[in-house]
């Protein structure tokens, strides 16, 4: 089977700092700066995935607004090999030159957009899984090292670390796995939003799923909220919202990340709640 993915990425309006708001204020480091996780590695194995040709045809829609624009996919090949997508439409695989630290990855591997309201086509050859479609603007940095087993690792901007190489850029992704002809895809809203994006699966029967995602400027809204709330309990909430220097949104945290970040932040959020509940069950004297 053939698929096609369609996604669009819609416009994130300037953020409106509040009065109150102290918001996590991004400063883009080194390498050096780099924190590792599982969420933005890719790790090669040594198992052979799939076998024969299955390409995917990706379309990506730019509604999002006059800058450069580019485009990245990551993921592991059918011999489990960590790579991401090159401009050629071939797998681009990372020398890390036996680095165990990250280091930056040589080579093109950044595809560039299209200008507002065109859609980019690209191809990827074959069997891709643990993928991820970043749509950034501006150029993301991706990171290689080989792991004790010798084996490549791939290093991606990290959502969570304020001190990440790419930290300043907005982005977002689509995850994906494109196994032998079947794709499973989400547009991952559930640890974090950066630049809105929507996703549509057209198959091959040319029947199409439609996943609208955000609204354009849903960042700054969500920011907003966030901000209001804490003005009301100054719980913390607007540590969620990451922005640069100049107070724009970039994206917004998940609290379960904000806390893998900072375990200090909200620790005492449910004392007062659990006090409460234990004050309930008061032995009869
Ligand atoms: C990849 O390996 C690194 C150690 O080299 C580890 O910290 C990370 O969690 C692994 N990533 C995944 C997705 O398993
Ligand atoms: C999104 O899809 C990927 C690929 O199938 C999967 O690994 C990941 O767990 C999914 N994420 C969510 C939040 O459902």
């Amino acid at each position: 089977m053939r698929g096609l993915v369609g996604i669009a990425v819609a416009a994130v309006a300037t953020f409106v700092t509040g009065t109150l708001a102290r918001p996590l204020i991004v400063n883009p480091g080194t390498a050096d700066d780099i924190v590792i996780t599982e969420h933005n590695t890719i790790n090669s194995t040594s198992k052979i995935q799939a076998q024969g040709a299955n390409p995917l045809e990706v379309d990506v829609v730019n509604n999002f607004g006059s800058n450069q624009m580019y485009l990245y996919i990551t993921g592991t090949d059918s011999n489990g090999v960590a790579c991401l997508l090159g401009p050629d439409g071939n797998f681009f695989y990372p020398n890390a030159g036996g680095s165990a630290i990250p280091v930056p990855i040589q080579g093109d591997y950044k595809i560039s957009l299209g200008g507002v309201g065109s859609t980019t086509k690209v191809t990827l050859p074959d069997f891709l899984i643990s993928s991820r479609i970043w749509v950034a603007e501006g150029e993301l940095q991706f990171f290689t090292l080989i792991n004790g087993d010798g084996k490549t690792v791939i290093v991606e901007p990290s959502v969570s670390n304020p001190s990440d190489p790419s930290a300043s850029i907005k982005w977002g992704f689509v995850e994906f796995n494109w196994n032998n002809g079947e794709i499973y895809a989400n547009i991952t809203y559930v640890d974090w939003v950066g630049i809105s994006m929507g996703m549509a699966l057209t198959l091959g029967a040319g029947q199409t799923q439609v996943v609208k995602g955000l609204k354009g400027g849903a960042v700054q809204h969500i920011c907003n909220d966030l901000n209001s709330q804490n003005s009301r309990d100054s719980a913390g909430w607007d540590k969620l919202c990451m922005t640069n220097g100049n107070g724009e949104a970039l994206r917004v945290l998940s609290p379960n990340l904000r806390i893998a970040g900072d375990p200090t932040w909200q620790a005492e959020y449910y004392n007062g709640y659990i006090d409460k509940v234990w004050s309930k069950p008061t032995p009869a004297t």
